[in-house]
């Protein structure tokens, strides 16, 4: 065993670690037993500056773990950094036997023995690989959302990992970011119902505890906003939009107990979110009083000198920790500056000492000092790993996120004998695909293509085509971006086989490697040439059920005109064809509403229903161009937000309110009738909007205060019921304060954002 050396003053006994294998433990927790932050006191005042900086440091896994020790260059630096106590966090280290080498160096080897916290991107399932969040967002299943956040949770700690860098709240309007992928879609209120479950999901009850990680809300604030959607690109929007649509989800993921923040690669209205004081500190930290820590984005510390507002790394180090970021991601300019700056005077130490127990603190949280091998078991790892109960819980989401766009002709469901199918599309075959770009741990080949999910019903004659690709490029290294093909040379063998069937299943889309990070779009139509094997296919068999894999809306036009139906399927995950075949033949009735309104066109983007009316919203007289419109194309968007079909249908009717008025902190109940007018049980996601119809600040046309998801059965009736108080009609007025105005309402309640009964309130006084 070993002696730590200065701790063993403070530390009256040693103990072994019940784990896999027998380590020192530092036992801090004796100081005081009781209090969170005497402990942390204790801890911070036996650090020297530069080591409370290290905690402030986190460092990518940055050579071969159980490799020889590197020797020279960035890794021998960064290696040195971690046996002197330099180093707070290390990131995208995964499987217990690295994590448990790392935490060995820093628990054994180092002065303090301060143990590291492992982070990386569980963004939709480590290994078992949910829908993507725009998906699971479809849904709208709060408390499947926070299972399946809680599944990629247990099996991501089960590696050793304590810390997910989810999950990404950015509210984003423009399609063609491609990280609209990783966010919960348009809307403040569903991203803020959806951001609380997913931190409740990620973190459970107990840090503590062997199955729940530390959530991150990032990325704080703005990025999904990036000028003409072009990833990392300037930000510039006013007050309202960043109080009232930007801020919400981080709220609701801070009030539901999310301990660290993101900051952001993006700059707000001309300072980068790294170094933006007014953000992290005015508002996150002192505002809405949050004590757990803010990591930067991956090199957005540096970064900060290509925006220009930066002199060199040290000067962006400075800006960075004064500005409230409190560990740096990979940019190193932390430890190779913090402590000149603070002895120059430039940075004051409290502020060091700040960020380091905001850091200290959240390890406490963890319980890595009462076990820093808590996470590291290798037994249970092997048994956690894509267990069975995972792959059932991502089959469960992926079914609920799959949106039925259009369905004539009662194409769908299939009958489960008697067809002739033909599936074509190089996507029905791909086992990658599905996967999506944010699964850096799951390995190629693991999803269930749509052809294998298709083979489970045994009934129908089921042939294969590939028609074309997608995209060319490799698949083997997951970042590789994607090249859209032009090769055409399958399209008449598949125009031959979709001449005989009774059916086609066209799989069509983006590529999995087609959106996230980085890939933005200019043409948010099929790629490739896709769109035209589509209406080749088209002239010769007119029973197309057109099934699409994308990471964004997309616009299709032609296929919404001519396509009988449509199924709206992501990137579903590891269990994606199962879902996607369980929905075709009606095993499940589709239940999804877009969380993202989709255009009719790149040109009307960003396209969102809670626009602002403007002073010209229509024609003023016949004829007349002078109204806010194009004069190539119709404002209304292709699907809206909140739409989605059932092979069921459902009426809405009676909308009540209890009252026409309430004041102070009065309500009203609004209640509607829905009954199920088709011929399956079906479920319906029943939504509430608002409308103030005049403010302080110009309020948008309409905005989702509420839903509830029911079912019913055929001819089944249900009366829903809704509140609305002061708190749904709040937003941030002229006096820069959450408040309700008095005033003139409508409420809306539909199956959509664009289709509602509606009435009218006022809310009398404050
Ligand atoms: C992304 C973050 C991510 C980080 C670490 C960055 O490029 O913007 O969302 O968590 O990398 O992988």
């Amino acid at each position: 065993m070993r002696i730590i050396k200065k701790l063993s003053f403070v530390l009256s006994t040693v103990v072994i670690i019940s784990c896999s294998q027998k380590v020192l433990q530092p036992k801090l927790a004796l100081v005081s037993k009781n209090n969170l932050e005497t402990r942390v006191d204790s801890v911070l005042k036996l650090m020297t500056l530069e080591e409370k900086i290290g905690q402030l440091n986190q460092y990518n896994g940055f050579w071969e773990i159980t490799g020889p020790t590197p020797k020279e260059g960035q890794a021998a630096k960064k290696y040195a950094d971690l046996k002197n106590g330099l180093v707070g966090s290390m990131l995208n280290v995964k499987g217990v036997k690295d994590v448990r080498a790392l935490q060995k160096i820093a628990v054994e080897e180092t002065r303090l023995g301060i143990p590291l916290i492992f982070g990386f991107d569980v963004i939709h399932g480590y290994k078992t690989i949910s829908p993507i969040p725009l998906a699971e967002a479809a849904s709208w299943d709060l408390s499947e959302i926070k299972k399946s956040a809680a599944v990629a949770a247990e099996e991501a700690a089960s590696v050793g990992l304590n810390w997910t860098f989810a999950p990404m709240v950015d509210i984003a309007r423009d399609a063609r970011w491609g990280r609209v992928m990783e966010g919960a879609g348009e809307d403040p209120f569903l991203g803020s119902q959806i951001a609380i479950a997913r931190v409740q999901g990620f973190q459970g009850e107990d840090l503590k505890a062997r199955n729940t990680v530390l959530a991150c809300a990032k990325h704080f604030a703005g990025y999904g906003f990036a000028e003409s959607g072009r990833d990392y690109n300037t930000v510039d929007i006013g007050e309202s939009t960043l109080q009232n649509i930007v801020f919400p989800p981080f709220k609701a993921a801070l009030d539901s107990g999310v301990r660290t923040f993101m900051n952001s690669f993006n700059e707000l209205n001309g300072i980068p979110a790294t170094g933006n004081k007014f953000l992290q500190r005015d508002i996150l930290k002192k505002e809405w009083q949050f004590d757990g820590f803010v990591v930067s984005d991956w090199g957005s510390i540096n970064e900060m000198i290509a925006h220009g507002y930066a002199k060199d790394s040290k000067h962006a180090a400075e800006i960075a920790i004064n500005a409230g970021s409190d560990m740096d991601m990979e940019s190193s300019a932390y430890v190779e500056h913090l402590a000149v700056l603070v002895k120059e005077g430039k940075v004051k130490e409290s502020l060091i000492d700040d960020a380091a127990r905001r850091i200290l603190r959240v390890k406490f949280e963890l319980g890595l000092f009462d076990n820093p091998y808590l996470y590291c078991d290798e037994n249970y790892e092997k048994e956690t790993i894509g267990k069975p109960a995972f792959q059932e819980a991502v089959l469960e989401m992926a079914k609920k996120s799959i949106v039925l766009l259009k369905n004539d002709k009662e194409l769908l469901p299939l009958k489960k004998s008697g067809l002739k199918i033909v599936v074509i599309g190089a996507l029905a075959n791909d086992k990658t695909s599905p996967l999506g770009s944010w699964r850096i741990a799951a390995d190629d080949d693991t999803a269930v293509s749509l052809v294998e999910g298709l083979q489970q019903y045994k009934g129908n004659k089921l042939s294969y085509v590939k028609g074309a690709d997608v995209a060319v490029g490799r698949t083997q290294f997951v970042w590789e971006t994607k090249i859209n093909t032009t090769d055409k040379s399958g399209f008449a063998e598949a125009i031959t086989a979709a001449k005989g069937a009774d059916v086609v299943i066209m799989n069509l889309g983006e590529h999995g490697l087609q959106s996230g990070e980085g890939r933005s779009r200019t043409e948010i139509g099929l790629p490739g040439v896709q769109q035209e094997l589509l209406e080749e296919i088209y002239k010769v068999n007119q029973n197309i059920v057109l099934v699409l894999n994308n990471g964004r809306p997309l616009a299709i036009p032609w296929a919404d005109a001519n396509i009988p139906a449509i199924v709206e399927a992501w990137q579903l995950g590891t269990q994606s064809g199962n879902a996607i075949a369980q929905v075709l033949y009606g095993d499940y009735n589709p239940s999804g509403k877009l969380p993202m309104t989709f255009p009719r066109n790149v040109g009307q983007v960003p396209i969102y229903y809670n626009y602002k009316n403007t002073g010209r919203p229509e024609l003023p007289e016949a004829d007349s161009v002078f109204w806010s419109h194009y004069i190539d194309q119709e404002n209304t968007p292709l699907y809206p937000f909140g739409y989605g079909l059932s092979y069921s249908k459902f009426e809405y009717s009676n909308l009540e309110l209890s009252q026409n008025s309430f004041a102070g902190d009065g309500l009203i109940n609004v209640s509607v009738t829905v009954k199920n007018t088709g011929k399956y049980r079906g479920k319906e996601v029943v939504q509430l909007y608002i409308r103030d119809l005049f403010a302080s600040v110009t309020r948008p046309v309409k905005e989702l205060k509420g839903f509830e998801m029911i079912e019913l059965q055929p001819n089944e009736s249900k009366k829903v019921s809704f509140v609305i108080n002061k708190k749904s009609i709040e937003f941030f007025t002229a006096n820069s304060k959450w408040e309700a105005e008095a005033g003139d309402f409508k409420v809306f309640v539909g199956g959509s954002s664009a289709q509602t009964l509606e009435s009218n309130f006022q809310y009398l006084n404050n």
